[in-house]
């Protein structure tokens, strides 16, 4: 941490090297009887004294200091769910940015019997990976939606009913404004990949000047603290979960709600597995009584605004899904085989291994977007 700008002098009181003790006259302590350049340099040796208090103090609270997330009243804006929940999206379909071995189809093929990728019921709406072609040499279908409403802040609640995993899958539920990257920024609520073992990841990418090397309170263990794209290979600032957060293990608990909070004081995302999900998250839809994060506890992950101005850095982020595969996460060697153990390269498993799809799945019972009043 830097401390303080000024570089140390040879003589910290500013006597000058001209000064003749020999023509002083009376008292050297009587500031009236000092020479003009002494006095000169006393008061600057006053002023950077002063100066490098006010600095102190300054950069020392910025380790202690804590926004005040004082309660908001939140009230219902919308709700993803039941049979037109896809409508409410873009089906994205150009070439994948994260550089997947994967085709995004658009809805005609996602929703077709054929592929069946996309499907939505009025209990939940499902988006799969392909499990049906046995040598997808080009990459396999996938989906990856974007919601067509774009958001500014809120509290948004997900209820997850099972989340994909399995080798070279990466998926994610995220937040972004895809067009404008990295300068409106990106919100990643849930992602994993491959088996996704090593829990739920929840990160921040960002513009330069967004920082969390500061206090915060959550109970996720902190990977990396600069959020900005250029740092560590634009891994951002990255928060983990324990194992039971993402994949196999959090769907045999019957899933959970994710909450994300976005406001000026900072982003704060909440875990809660099936059997303890707050009163005042109501899993039923007729239920509009507004969730109060105040009463919640720690979250998993916190990004407070104390370094971080968040209305520069997060703005216009539409809600994305995808089930990515292979890619500049999960197919990575050391990830996808080191790591991870995952048999063979990823684009072979991709091409050939159609049945160990089956898990490759998101399924959600609702999402509610609610604002603050
Ligand atoms: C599509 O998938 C849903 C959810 O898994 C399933 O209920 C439905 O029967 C499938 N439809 C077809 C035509 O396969
Ligand atoms: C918000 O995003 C949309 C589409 O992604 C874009 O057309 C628009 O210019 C963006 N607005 C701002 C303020 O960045
Ligand atoms: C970070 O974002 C800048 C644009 O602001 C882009 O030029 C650069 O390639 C990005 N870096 C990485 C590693 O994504
Ligand atoms: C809605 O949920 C709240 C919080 O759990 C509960 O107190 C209230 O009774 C519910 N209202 C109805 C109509 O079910
Ligand atoms: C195909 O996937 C299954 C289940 O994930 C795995 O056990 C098997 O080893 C895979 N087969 C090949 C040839 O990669």
């Amino acid at each position: 941490m830097q401390r303080s700008n000024f570089a140390p002098h040879d003589d910290p009181y500013g006597l000058p090297p001209s000064y003749d003790k020999s023509t002083q006259t009376g008292s050297k302590w009587a500031p009236r009887n000092w020479s003009k350049k002494l006095l000169i340099g006393v008061i600057a040796a006053i002023v950077l004294v002063v100066a490098a208090i006010i600095v102190g103090a300054v950069v020392g609270s910025k380790s202690t200091s804590y926004p005040d997330y004082s309660t908001l009243s939140y009230s219902l804006q919308d709700t993803y769910s039941g049979t037109d929940f896809f409508d409410q999206f873009d089906y994205f379909t150009g070439y994948d940015p994260s550089a997947g071995f994967v085709h995004y189809v658009p809805a005609e093929t996602a929703t077709s019997s054929d592929y069946n990728l996309t499907y939505a019921s009025s209990s939940s709406a499902v988006l799969r990976v392909d499990t049906t072609d046995t040598d997808a040499s080009t990459g396999r279908y996938s989906v990856r939606i974007t919601s067509k409403k774009q958001y500014d802040s809120g509290l948004f609640v997900f209820d997850v009913l099972n989340s994909p995993y399995g080798c070279s899958t990466w998926p994610a539920l995220w937040l972004s404004d895809p067009d404008n990257w990295p300068t409106n920024g990106e919100i990643d609520v849930m992602e994993a990949v491959n088996q996704a073992t090593t829990g739920n990841q929840v990160t921040l990418h960002t513009t330069d000047d967004c920082k969390m090397n500061v206090k915060r309170k959550e109970s996720g263990d902190v990977l990396t603290n600069n959020c900005w794209n250029g740092t560590d290979y634009n891994a951002g600032c990255g928060v983990q979960g324990a194992q039971d957060t993402f994949g196999e293990a959090f769907n045999a608990n019957g899933g959970g709600v994710y909450a994300l909070e976005w406001r000026d004081e900072g982003i704060r995302v909440w875990f809660f597995s099936r059997g303890s999900i707050p009163s005042n998250i109501p899993t039923d839809l007729t239920n509009t009584t507004a969730p109060d994060p105040s009463t919640w506890g720690e979250p998993l992950a916190d990004f407070p605004a104390t370094h971080c101005d968040m209305s520069s850095h997060f703005k216009n982020q539409s809600i994305i899904a995808n089930i990515d595969l292979c890619g500049s996460w999960a197919g990575t060697t050391s990830i996808y085989s080191t790591q991870d153990q995952c048999p063979g390269t990823c684009t072979d498993f991709v091409t050939t291994n159609a049945t160990a799809f089956d898990t490759a799945y998101w399924e959600w019972a609702s999402w509610r977007v609610y604002t603050a009043s």
